[in-house]
């Protein structure tokens, strides 16, 4: 069961190498809004700052809630949509328009840090996967334009379904179906001066449901509580992996609201920190994150 859960993990590559060794890892909070009681931009942006709440991640770059997380402080990490990835990927000038509605609209009164090209492409639209790094590739020539590439990174996150034999981790490799696209990706990230032994890896979700049906019986409060905290105090710490201990490896933490309207196990509408109306489902501090 819990490696079920973990599943939800997603790596995320990244570029510029602007959070290096050195620099301390932080704790965010992923937004999805797949809730039926959606709360208002500005319910949420308190809710954000009641809690500390200094990292989000956002599915889309929803414009009231990119206006409403200008002049906070908070950082954001945008994303192109799995949906208008076809079209970013084949149009230079459509990637260039996607920069120019989304991020340079909002920059930097809205303090955008990095963008999420699509979300698990090679194992939710495969079809998609020949063009992923040229989308990558024209999103970050808009940013270069824009003069934007050095404060803001772009990556694409995958599953941790692409990586086999995942444990223990230093024994983990990609599965080669993916190297056509894989390597042309780490090539393009390692050619922005990375290492391509060395590209910083993000957690862009993990977490632990707090309720689940018959068959989820590890899905508690209990079991999500100590799961993220611990989560927090770990990655907070600057902990790293067991290859690379004391590397800081950012996460966001799968996620702020409980989304009732996701289909699925029970567990699915339950990975929530919080309800929609802004009360916990339990209590966690996530003061302290930077
Ligand atoms: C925006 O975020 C970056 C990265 O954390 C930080 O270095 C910068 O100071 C922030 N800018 C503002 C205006 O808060
Ligand atoms: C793509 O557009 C960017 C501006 O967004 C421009 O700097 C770059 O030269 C263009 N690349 C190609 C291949 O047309
Ligand atoms: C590797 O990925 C391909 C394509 O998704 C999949 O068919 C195959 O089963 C995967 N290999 C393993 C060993 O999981
Ligand atoms: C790449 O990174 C490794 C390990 O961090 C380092 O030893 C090596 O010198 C780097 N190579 C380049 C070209 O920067
Ligand atoms: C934090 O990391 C240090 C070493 O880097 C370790 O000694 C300490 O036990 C860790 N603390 C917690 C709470 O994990």
């Amino acid at each position: 069961m819990f490696i079920t859960f973990m599943a939800v993990l997603l790596l995320f590559f990244m570029l510029p190498l602007s959070i290096s060794a050195s620099g301390d890892a932080f704790i965010g909070v992923n937004i999805g809004s797949d809730i039926s009681d959606m709360p208002g931009s500005t319910e949420i942006v308190s809710l954000l700052k009641a809690q500390s709440i200094q990292h989000v991640r956002l599915y889309d770059a929803d414009r009231a809630l990119l206006l409403a997380l200008a002049n906070t402080g908070i950082r954001v990490t945008v994303s192109v949509p799995n949906d208008q990835l076809l079209g970013i990927g084949q149009s230079n000038a459509t990637a260039a328009n996607w920069v120019t509605r989304n991020v340079i609209a909002h920059v930097p009164a809205t303090n955008i840090t990095a963008i999420c090209v699509g979300s698990e492409v090679l194992t939710t639209l495969p079809n998609a996967a020949p063009i992923i790094v040229s989308a990558i590739n024209f999103i970050h020539s808009a940013l270069v334009a824009a003069n934007l590439d050095q404060q803001i990174k772009i990556s694409s996150p995958h599953s941790s379904s692409i990586i086999l034999d995942s444990f223990p981790p230093s024994q983990a490799f990609f599965n080669r179906t993916w190297n056509p696209v894989m390597v042309p990706m780490l090539k393009f990230l390692q050619s922005t001066d990375l290492n391509f032994t060395n590209i910083p890896i993000m957690v862009t979700e993990s977490g632990w449901p707090s309720k689940g049906d018959s068959s989820e019986s590890d899905a508690t409060v209990d079991n999500a509580n100590t799961y993220n905290s611990n989560l927090i105090r770990h990655v907070l710490n600057n902990t790293g992996t067991p290859k690379h201990p004391g590397i800081a490896v950012s996460t966001y933490i799968y996620e702020l609201y409980n989304e009732d309207l996701r289909s699925g196990p029970v567990s699915e509408k339950n990975w929530g920190l919080f309800y929609a109306n802004g009360e916990p489902v339990y209590t966690l501090h996530l003061t302290g994150s930077t």
